[in-house]
């Protein structure tokens, strides 16, 4: 943990962040939790606050115990039954919502469609009983690699339907990651589209699949849904590959929601690690659907009746599962989905779907906000975006410019700002603000939700009362990750070794004086490059893998838009000599072997890396390198300033062991 937290004086001066927020009386006078006692309450008697939590749900058979705790390992709820799909369906449609809109989609071309409550469940039904005829059951894993189309979500909630896993890979991984995540999750079926549209260029996720099924003889049925069409066909195999509208059009008999146990594999969700293999996150059902449901109402404070609900991440991260498609379903909320970018056709693309839409609350990423400050408000200024009365940001830690940009400019100075901090790894919403009720600052999470324990604590483990150290929980909490598939060892030694009794999230934090916390990034080797994690020792690899490549070090440098850009330095093997050239195949490569969100920003060729007496790179040394050049958007070449740089800095600090 040497190369530890974020000293980037950017960051720095959040800390000096004195302006606040505290809801308007109209806010407050309709919030769904008004009443701060909220927290004293749950902290009481965080079970009984999490039992009446899952007792929101529908249970086929009530739990009879809440929790059960042998560290590392939780079960939440044990002896009750329950259906996922059954809860987000079901359950509204016996109550009368069956024609209330569960999504409005837009694709990127411009098409359009909605789906009532009703509607999703038919096509669920239908969908569960085409995976039973593939032999999917209780117990199985499906791969789902798919666009942003109505058909992810279905595909979703069919699995959960069975009782079945599924396994989402974002539709932006390559064919060998997909590769990967299917042979480690032994996915037999795969669910796909002949291909998405992004920027109006198609996206292969068919021809991946095909590409990524070579070295994947697991698979023995792969489901296409014709999204593109014409655009880009594609080729079928006999007796593995089926159109999706062909199975659908086939069906007469539909599927009742599988009763299952509380702690039922709901899902895996591959996510990187410190290692280059990614981990399978395990989500079980009653505490996950507890949690995001608790959470989605209660952050976003839903009005299910009458908001409209976008939240602009992709499904195919945990942000999609559980505030897309979990927690607003289960809520009965009415959504929106869109399928491309914010550019296309032009850079006001997300503000003339609240306009259409008339979106009530936005969920979206800094990365995202800080693009669009960049692109101006005159964007904005075209479009009606008064229907806005909640504004949420996840994903990385937002600067308090790009709070107050989103807040004054989208919001318009009426909406409040929700900077919610989680993981992959939590399910939920660990650390928000309750917008009835907290006082907000530009650039804080503030608080951790009720029942949640959050504390900061120093290299000894020590809490923290005032100022930096290592975020860690405290409590378990229902929606958990239950293990990394098939190995509890790393499960262990990744989130419960570093401090006793306190789960290590893997970030910096900073408590200040009221008790706000302040999230700093990672201090670990995963870089989170536009919201999405990415670990440097993955792209690694990738680099290695490449016959040029004698070796290569990856660090993520602070960058003005992304959050972090990747820059690696790259080691040629004698044979070989650097070129712009060489730089674009090795980006290239990169994004073959995991997809393009991990190809470096930079390429810097060294003939040497700076390592410590015991043969590790010396990351952080590398970082203050790349932090300290004026890096342009290119491959960068061989350059001996650079390994002077390198040299010299190597010298004056050979501590870092
Ligand atoms: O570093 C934190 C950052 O994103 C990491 C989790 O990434 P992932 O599992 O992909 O989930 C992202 C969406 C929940 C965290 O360890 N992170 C997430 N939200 C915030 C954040 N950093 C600062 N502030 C946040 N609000």
């Amino acid at each position: 943990m040497t190369d530890s937290t974020n000293t980037n004086p950017a960051i720095e001066n959040y800390l000096l962040e004195e302006r606040s927020f505290e809801p308007s009386d109209q806010f407050k006078q309709n919030a769904i939790i008004k009443d701060a006692a909220i927290y004293e309450t749950a902290d009481k008697d965080y079970l009984k606050f999490w039992e009446q939590q899952a007792n929101q749900l529908h249970w086929f058979k009530p739990f009879d115990k809440v929790l059960e705790w042998n560290l590392p390992f939780a079960k939440w709820f044990l002896g009750g039954t329950l259906n996922a799909s059954y809860n987000c369906l079901d359950r509204h449609v016996n109550n009368g919502l069956k024609d209330k809109i569960a999504y409005y989609f837009e694709g990127e071309p411009g098409d359009k469609r909605s789906m009532t409550y009703g509607e999703l469940l038919d096509e669920v039904e239908k969908f569960a009983t085409v995976l039973v005829s593939l032999g999917v059951k209780k117990g199985d894993t499906v791969a789902i690699y798919m666009p942003m189309i109505l058909e992810l979500p279905v595909a979703m909630l069919a699995c959960a339907r069975l009782g079945a896993a599924h396994s989402v890979v974002f539709g932006g991984f390559s064919a060998s990651a997909l590769s990967d995540r299917i042979n480690d999750a032994e996915s037999k079926v795969v669910v796909t589209a002949d291909g998405g549209f992004r920027r109006g260029v198609v996206v292969p996720l068919k021809d991946n699949v095909d590409e990524a099924i070579k070295s994947s003889p697991v698979v023995e049925s792969v489901v296409v849904v014709k999204r593109v069409g014409d655009k880009h066909p594609v080729t079928m195999l006999e007796n593995r590959d089926y159109f999706y509208h062909d199975l659908m059009s086939q069906v007469t008999e539909r599927i009742g929601a599988v009763e299952v146990d509380s702690e039922n594999l709901l899902f895996l969700l591959y996510t990187s690690g410190t290692t280059a293999k990614p981990k399978g996150i395990m989500h079980t059902t009653g505490g996950y659907l507890t949690q995001v449901a608790f959470t989605h109402k209660a952050v976003f404070d839903l009005h299910a009746d009458s908001d409209i609900y976008w939240c602009a991440a992709d499904i195919g991260w945990v942000t999609g599962h559980s505030y897309i498609v979990y927690g607003p379903l289960a809520n009965g909320a009415t959504g929106v989905i869109y399928e491309g970018t914010p550019d296309f056709p032009d850079k006001d693309r997300w503000w003339s779907i609240i306009e259409e839409y008339k979106v009530t609350i936005l969920y979206a990423a800094p990365t995202a906000i800080r693009t669009f400050m960049k692109w101006g408000i005159e964007y904005l200024k075209k479009h009606d975006l008064s229907s806005l009365r909640l504004l949420g940001s996840v994903g990385e830690p937002i600067n308090p410019e790009a709070w107050m940009w989103y807040r004054e400019n989208v919001g318009l100075n009426k909406c409040p700002v929700v900077d919610t901090w989680w993981q992959t790894e939590t399910g939920s919403i660990m650390i928000s603000p309750l917008p009835g009720i907290t006082k907000t600052k530009p650039g804080s999470a503030t608080f951790p939700l009720p029942a949640i324990g959050a504390e900061v604590v120093d290299d000894t483990g020590k809490k923290v009362t005032l100022g930096g150290g290592y975020l860690t929980l405290t409590r378990p909490w229902p929606s958990m990750l239950r293990g990394i598939y098939k190995d509890p060892e790393r499960y262990q030694q990744t989130y419960w070794s570093r401090f006793d009794q306190r789960y290590f999230a893997g970030d910096g934090a900073k408590v200040d004086e009221e008790g706000y916390l302040w999230l700093l990034g990672r201090v670990d080797d995963v870089m989170n490059v536009s919201g999405h994690r990415v670990s440097t020792t993955e792209v690694e690899s990738a680099l290695v893998d490449h016959s040029a490549v004698a070796e290569a070090a990856v660090v993520g440098a602070n960058d003005a838009t992304t959050g972090q850009a990747i820059i690696a330095f790259v080691t040629l093997k004698s044979t070989e000599s650097a070129s712009p050239e060489k730089g674009e195949e090795l980006r290239a490569h990169v994004a073959e072997k995991i997809g393009p969100i991990a190809k470096p920003k930079v390429i810097i060729f060294t003939e040497d890396l700076p390592k410590t007496r015991s043969g590790k790179i010396m990351r952080r040394l590398l970082r203050d390198v790349a932090e300290g050049r004026n890096l342009g958007d290119t491959t960068t070449l061989a350059d001996p300033k650079v390994v002077e740089e390198i040299k010299q800095k190597a010298a004056l600090n050979t501590s870092e062991d």
